[in-house]
């Protein structure tokens, strides 16, 4: 076994999520050319399909891994900030997603200065769960909140506590938080979907069948 396994780490009492900081996506993302496809989730394409959108949109995508969801808004005209943690992930983003005006920013969401109702979207697509600590979550999503005009929509997708198989994430450990402790950070905003469901998946760089459990929210601000 090498000097520095997992273990030996665990052992010498160093922090091992903090070797997969951002999820431990990166392997994947090095792996592929476009670890999550260039379809915009559910969410984004229900959002979307409203057609109320264009060039006076700002959104925000946090997390936004190679850009899936950025480059559907977009392509529609909107003008796009997208930020994560990954270097690959952008580097791959860029390269699917050429045609998309997004201006990229490599990242932490913990160092990304949101500003004050700047935003008529926030995307959160996958982010929550790979942040270290529940407190961390909470502050993101008030600032996130916070940066949301009045009127505008926050779409979110995290794993919450129910079931998950992480066979095809070795050593990523994430934070699970209740769904219900998602849906009442929006207590006070309109909800058009709130739903608790089943993920089953495999991803191109492993091809291991696995499950999550997923919180899936889009919330007016009042
Ligand atoms: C599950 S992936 C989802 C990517 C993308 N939103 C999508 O739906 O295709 C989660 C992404 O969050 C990024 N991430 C995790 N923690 C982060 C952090 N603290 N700051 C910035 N990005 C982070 C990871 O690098 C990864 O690209």
């Amino acid at each position: 076994m090498s000097l520095l396994s997992k273990g030996s780490l665990q052992n010498l009492g160093y922090d091992v999520k903090q070797e997969l900081h951002g999820g431990g996506y990166d392997d994947g993302y090095m792996a592929v050319p476009c670890l999550w496809g260039t379809q915009p989730g559910s969410l984004v394409q229900e959002v979307l399909s409203t057609g109320n959108f264009g060039s006076s949109t700002k959104v925000l995508d946090l997390g936004c891994g190679e850009g899936k969801n950025s480059a559907a808004f977009a392509r529609a005209g909107c003008e796009v900030d997208a930020v994560d943690c990954s270097l690959p992930a952008i580097t791959n983003g860029r390269n699917a997603f050429a045609d998309a005006q997004i201006r990229w920013f490599n990242q932490d969401v913990l160092d990304f200065v949101c500003g004050r109702e700047r935003y008529d979207v926030v995307i959160c697509y996958g982010l929550f769960h790979c942040l270290r600590a529940a407190s961390s979550i909470e502050s993101i999503i008030a600032r996130v909140q916070d940066a949301t005009r009045k009127g505008g929509l926050n779409i979110v997708c995290a794993f919450n506590d129910r079931s998950h198989d992480l066979s095809a994430h070795p050593g990523f450990c994430p934070t699970l938080l209740p769904h219900t402790w998602y849906v009442s950070r929006y207590a006070r905003w309109s909800l058009s979907h709130a739903s608790d469901s089943d993920l089953h998946e495999a991803h191109p760089h492993n091809g291991i069948p696995h499950h999550h459990s997923l919180t899936r929210i889009i919330a007016r601000k009042p």
